[in-house]
């Protein structure tokens, strides 16, 4: 399928005309990346998934997932063919029960060519049947699938999916979640959502989860091991379920010390954000060499080494924080991660000034202090940083400090009220670094344009007024070298 890759034009026209059945004429393949100028072969085009139903098994023995994978969607052109994001090897695709024609393509690409051409806003289903070794399989030249002593975890971002189910592997095309999956008994599988059962024959126990509120799929997460599971409730009502992995040793305390505080740390930032967006809370801590956290939707995974040093519960603050802003509302493109990371770095400087261990005043004034201005800090743009330094932690620390910029701009009642504000505004759908600045505008009834171009945009150290409030050599917040410690991912 050659022509899929010439540019547009007469050429590549024409050759589809040739190509394809006679329904084509007006069916055409939908685009093999959703459109992101980050990672333009990230997501698909030409349909709108609105579920997965994943059926998995795994043996962490040796590394081998066998899949069913059930996707309900819709589609958004005349379809005479489409892809999935997807690395394992496929055996049968179905679409509305018809057997389909299927082949790999690009770096990730599952090209699916259905017996006929399908219309425009139908609703269609597709079975996908697959196996395979995921850390044996490379996009790019890399792995993200992780394997431990006892079995495997997916938490990566943005690659993730690609290893463990077929997906429009993007952000905007937000699905709930059914995962089932079969492991050896005596291990367990823990995924996103609710536990809406477990059970054991013949040797395997399955684990059935249930996340029934749109979810991005790089926050869908499996982790398979041998693990203690906890089970509660917050103070709000939110039933909580967290998963230590056996293996962490010496870390084990202080992981527990700082996860099982996950539904008082949501109740406290609902009390910023709004109401918790999920009906399930939660984290994990597998048994993983890497030292980074991420916010997989209403269980953050932990590495053991965000723990290595004693309690963090400010990390906790940071992935709970991206419940509402990350997950909740999600990045339209990934040069909108400040709307993302920005917030949760803000979260933890709340924290600290809840916890008396410096004001979000102090930290910012701190960051602005650390920086001279020939660092090279200033010269990432958090609102738009370029793919390699999507988590700069320009991203994060600059990021914030625009957070406190605009706190100061336009005072703490409209700053609370677009903080609160937000995430019901967008809620369970994607916004732009653009859509954030028209909302504090619409509330604060200010100008915001010269402050998130200064803070967000330009590659320089903010200097003139806005700068003034940050320019004095600050001492340094109790919380700065916690919160330094949660940074992991800038290290890799
Ligand atoms: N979003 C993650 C956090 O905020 C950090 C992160 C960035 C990350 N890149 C990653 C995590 C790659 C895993 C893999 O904590
Ligand atoms: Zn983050």
């Amino acid at each position: 399928m050659h022509y899929r890759s010439i540019a547009p034009g007469a050429l590549a026209t024409a050759s589809l005309l040739l190509a394809v059945p006679a329904f084509a004429a007006t069916y055409t393949p939908g685009a093999q990346g959703i459109g992101d100028p980050y990672y333009p072969a990230y997501g698909n085009g030409g349909y709108d998934v609105s579920h997965y139903d994943l059926r998995l098994k795994y043996q962490p023995a040796t590394d081998e997932l066998e899949g069913t994978a059930t996707l309900r969607a819709r589609t958004t052109q005349d379809l005479s063919q489409f892809d999935l994001d997807f690395l394992l090897n496929v055996s049968e695709v179905r679409v509305n029960g018809v057997e389909a024609a299927f082949t790999n393509s690009g770096e990730h690409e599952l090209v699916i060519t259905p017996k006929t051409g399908l219309a425009k806003g139908t609703d269609i289903t597709v079975v996908v049947r697959y196996s395979g070794i995921p850390s044996s399989k490379k996009a790019y030249g890399f792995t993200t699938w992780l394997r431990t002593a006892d079995g495997a975890v997916a938490a990566n971002e943005p690659e993730s999916a690609w290893w463990w189910f077929p997906s429009n592997d993007h952000p905007l095309d937000k699905a709930t979640y059914d995962v089932s999956v079969r492991v050896p008994e005596g291990t367990q599988a823990i995924s996103n959502g609710r536990l809406r059962s477990t059970r054991s024959a013949g040797g395997w126990s399955t684990y059935c989860w249930r996340s029934d509120k749109p979810q991005a799929t790089y926050l869908a997460t499996l982790a398979v091991g041998r693990f203690d599971i906890t089970t509660g409730k917050s103070e709000s009502g939110i039933p909580v379920i967290n998963a230590y992995s056996k293996n962490l040793g010496d870390r084990d305390a202080a992981a527990r010390a700082s996860v099982e505080r996950t539904g008082e740390i949501a109740d406290w930032l609902s009390g910023y954000f709004g109401p918790y967006p999920y009906d399930a809370l939660g984290g994990y801590v597998p048994d993983v060499p890497t030292g980074f956290a991420l916010e997989t939707q209403t269980r953050p995974f932990y590495s053991p080494r965000q723990f290595a040093s004693g309690p963090n519960p400010s990390v906790v603050v940071h992935e709970l924080a991206h419940q509402w802003y990350g997950d909740d509302v999600s990045v339209k493109g990934w040069k909108d991660i400040w709307i993302s990371e920005g917030f949760a770095r803000y979260a933890q400087w709340l924290w600290s000034e809840h916890e008396g261990q410096g004001t979000t005043q102090e930290l910012a004034d701190k960051v602005y202090a650390s920086h001279p201005a020939d660092d090279a800090f200033w010269t990432v743009a958090p609102g738009n940083p370029g793919p390699d330094n999507q988590f700069d932690i320009a991203v994060y620390d600059r990021g914030a400090l625009a957070i406190q910029a605009l706190r100061n701009e336009i005072g703490d009642d409209a700053f609370f009220t677009v903080l609160k504000g937000w995430p019901q505004k967008h809620a369970y759908g994607n916004a732009s670094l653009a859509d954030f600045q028209r909302y504090a505008e619409k509330v604060s009834g200010k100008d915001l344009g010269p402050l998130f171009d200064t803070w967000l945009l330009e590659p320089a150290k903010p200097a003139g007024p806005a700068a003034a409030r940050m320019s004095s050599l600050p001492a340094e917040p109790k919380s700065w070298k916690q919160i330094e410690a949660t940074n992991e991912m800038h290290k890799h």
